[in-house]
């Protein structure tokens, strides 16, 4: 990913492109994990660029809960070792709709945001509104459910941190950015699950 994102950087830079907009991911930091940690890598990439930049930093996307391999929903129930943390999820087409404002929009840049959904909720409260059930795990169970699916070690590890600083409220911050960039409030759960 870090590969791929830097030679499109370095691509648009000789192509004569002057602004690109990053699609990161909450809170990125030298220290992040997993793909949190390479969007770190490359806005770093990016801001030395010399190209004029912005960064959309969302917080996890509300399809998550109906695509990917690693779909959160297994057995038709939501578990993880969510705990009781809240998570303001963002529908990825407010992500999309902020980067076409600011594309769009008078020239700036040099801004990162943080983008999330207009609610926090739990995961408790996220199986109600897909009308299946909710089995909290203990980071245990979690960590052997994952090994036995085959992941190497290091890898769970680390997923499993992201877990533990989801389910003690890392992502549970609701921002205005959405509707700052684009003069629309994100959209709710449940105008999600109404426009899929
Ligand atoms: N999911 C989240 O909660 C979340 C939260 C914050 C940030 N993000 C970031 O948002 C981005 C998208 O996440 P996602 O969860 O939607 O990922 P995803 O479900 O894996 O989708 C990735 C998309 O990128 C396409 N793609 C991958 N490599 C490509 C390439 N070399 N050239 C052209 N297209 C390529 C894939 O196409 P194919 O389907 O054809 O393979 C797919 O449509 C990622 O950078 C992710 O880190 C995600």
């Amino acid at each position: 990913m870090v590969r791929q994102q830097t030679g499109v950087i370095d691509a648009a830079r000789a192509a004569g492109v002057t602004w690109v907009v990053k699609v990161s991911a909450w809170q990125p930091g030298p220290d992040s994990k997993l793909s949190v940690g390479a969007h770190w890598e490359i806005e770093q990439h990016l801001r030395a660029s010399g190209l004029r930049w912005s960064s959309l930093r969302p917080t996890g996307y509300m399809q998550n809960f109906f695509t990917g391999d690693g779909g959160f929903t297994h057995s038709g129930a939501l578990a993880g070792p969510y705990g009781m943390g809240r998570v303001a999820y963002i529908d990825a087409y407010d992500v999309a709709a902020c980067a076409a404002a600011l594309l769009t929009g008078p020239l700036g840049g040099g801004d990162a945001y943080a983008l999330t959904g207009p609610e926090a909720l739990t995961h408790e409260e996220i199986a109600a509104k897909l009308a299946i059930p909710f089995h909290d795990l203990t980071p245990k169970k979690a960590s052997e459910d994952l090994r036995v699916q085959g992941l190497p070690g290091w890898f769970v590890d680390d997923l499993l941190r992201l877990y533990a600083d989801m389910a003690a409220g890392s992502m549970a911050e609701v921002t205005t950015a959405v509707r700052d960039l684009t003069g629309c409030p994100p959209r709710t759960f449940d105008e999600f699950l109404a426009n899929r």
